[in-house]
C-alpha cells in the first residue's frame, strides 16, 4: 500500500533540469572555456558540486567550487523565471496532503535552491513531511542513502514507497533503495526513460490516475506500471495485458520444428546427446530456439532450454514464454532437468504447456505445473 510520495525537484516538479547544464555552460564560458552539453549531461542529478567537478575534470580545466557555487546562486533566478511547473505537479502534492500520503523532498540540488523551485509554484517547506537535500547524506545519488534516510525518518517501508525521479542517477538510486520508481520523461524522453529501469513512465502529473483511497492509488500505480489488472506476472517480470490462448497448430508446427532443427547444432562431444528447444514469447509471438553446448569442464555445459531462454531474452529483454519444446533422438523424449526447470520458472506460468519431442515423432504435453509444482520463488517480489 502507497503511503509515502518522495520527490526529486528540479525536472520533476519544475521543469529546471536544464538550468544546471545552463549555468555550468554560461560560469565555464565566464572562464573562458566554451563547454557542450554533451561534456555535461552524464554529470547530472548528482548535486552542483560533482556536476561542476566532473565536467572540469572532462574538459581539463581546473575550477574554484565556491567561485563557481556562488556563481550559480546570484544567476539562477533569472533562469528559473523562464521555467515551468511540470504540469499538475503542485495539486499532486495537494492532494496527496489531503489523502493522508506522506511527502518528502529527495534532491541533491543545494536548499536554497528547492526553496526557490517549490515557491516558483506555489509550494513551501512545509507542504512536505520532510526535506533532505545534497548535504543530508554523505553520498548523493547515484547511490540510494537519500532515499533510504527519507523511508526511516517517515517510518515507511520501501514496498510501501514511491520515489518520483527524472534522471539516470535519480532512476538508478532509487531503484536500489528498493521502492517503486516512476520516471517524469523531463530529462531522459520516453523511450530512454523507460529503458531506464524505472517502473513506470509519466509524461506530467496531470497523467496521473487521481484516486481517492489507498486502495484506488494502488491499482492506479499497477496500471502506471503495466502491472495492472490485465498483466499477466512471470516470475518478476509483468507482461502486458494479453488475451490468453493456447498456441495455434501452426505455431507448436514451427516450435518444434526449430527445436528439432537447434538439435542439429547440439555441441556434445563429451555425452554425445544432443538436445534442441524453443521458446514462444508471449509479448511478440516470436520463436527462439538453443542448443546444448558442452564444455571439457563438465559443469560449464549449458543445457538447450537455458540456451534458448536467455536468446530470446538477449533479443526481446524480459519475457513471458507461452509454450517450451525440448527435442531429443531418445525414447521417451528426454524431460528438462532440474536447473532448466527452476530457470524456466522465472519465465513460466503454472499452466504453460511444455512439449517433449523426438526424432521419431513422440510428442509428450506437460503442464509446467506438473514439471515443478513449488519453484524457489523470490518473496520480496
Ligand atoms: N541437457 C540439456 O540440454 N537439457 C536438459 O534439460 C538436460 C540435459 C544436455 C546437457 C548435456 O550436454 C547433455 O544433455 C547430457 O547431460
Amino acid at each position: 500500500m502507497a503511503k509515502a510520495f518522495l520527490f526529486d525537484i528540479d525536472g520533476v516538479l519544475t521543469d529546471s533540469a536544464d538550468i544546471s547544464k545552463e549555468l555550468v555552460k554560461r560560469f565555464f564560458a565566464f572562464k573562458g572555456k566554451s563547454v557542450g552539453y554533451e561534456d555535461i549531461i552524464p554529470n547530472l542529478g548528482m548535486g552542483m558540486d560533482a556536476l561542476c567537478l566532473k565536467t572540469a575534470e572532462r574538459v581539463g580545466v581546473e575550477i574554484n567550487l565556491e567561485e563557481a557555487l556562488s556563481f550559480f546562486k546570484e544567476n539562477y533566478s533569472t533562469l528559473l523565471k523562464e521555467k515551468k511547473e511540470i504540469p499538475g505537479a503542485s495539486s499532486f502534492i495537494k492532494d496527496a496532503r489531503k489523502k493522508g500520503i506522506l511527502r518528502a523532498v529527495v534532491s541533491s540540488a543545494p536548499s536554497w535552491r528547492v526553496e526557490e523551485n517549490l515557491s516558483s509554484i506555489g509550494l513551501a517547506l512545509d507542504d512536505f513531511d520532510l526535506v533532505l537535500t545534497e548535504k543530508d547524506v554523505k553520498r548523493n545519488k547515484p547511490y540510494p542513502d537519500i532515499y533510504i534516510k527519507a523511508m526511516i525518518e517517515l517510518g515507511v517501508e520501501k514496498k510501501d514507497t514511491v520515489i518520483f525521479e527524472d534522471s539516470i542517477s535519480g532512476i538508478k538510486g532509487g531503484k536500489e533503495s528498493g521502492a517503486m520508481v516512476v520516471a517524469l520523461t523531463t530529462t531522459l524522453g520516453r523511450e530512454k526513460s523507460k529503458l531506464s529501469g524505472a517502473d513506470a513512465v509519466l509524461d506530467s502529473f496531470l497523467l496521473f490516475p487521481s484516486f481517492s483511497s489507498s486502495d484506488d492509488l494502488d491499482s492506479a500505480l499497477r496500471e502506471l506500471s503495466g502491472k495492472g489488472r490485465n498483466a499477466i506476472r512471470y516470475g518478476a517480470n509483468w507482461i502486458e495485458s494479453l488475451e490468453r490462448k493456447a498456441p495455434t497448430k501452426e505455431v507448436m508446427k514451427e516450435a518444434i520444428d526449430k527445436a528439432l532443427n537447434a538439435m542439429e547444432h547440439a555441441y556434445s562431444p563429451y555425452s554425445k546427446f544432443n538436445v534442441g528447444a524453443a521458446v514462444l514469447s508471449a509479448g511478440s509471438g516470436r520463436i527462439y530456439s538453443g542448443c546444448n553446448v558442452e564444455n571439457a569442464s563438465y559443469g560449464a555445459t549449458i543445457c538447450a532450454e537455458r540456451n534458448a531462454i536467455t536468446t530470446a531474452i538477449t533479443n526481446e529483454g524480459a519475457i513471458g514464454i507461452d509454450l517450451l519444446v525440448v527435442a531429443s533422438r531418445c525414447n521417451p523424449p528426454a524431460m528438462p532437468c532440474a536447473v532448466c526447470r527452476q530457470v524456466m520458472s522465472e519465465f513460466i506460468r503454472p499452466d504453460t504447456p511444455i512439449v517433449l519431442v523426438n526424432t521419431m515423432g513422440v510428442i509428450e504435453t506437460y503442464k509446467f505445473s506438473e514439471l515443478l509444482p513449488h519453484p524457489f520463488d523470490f518473496e520480496a517480489l
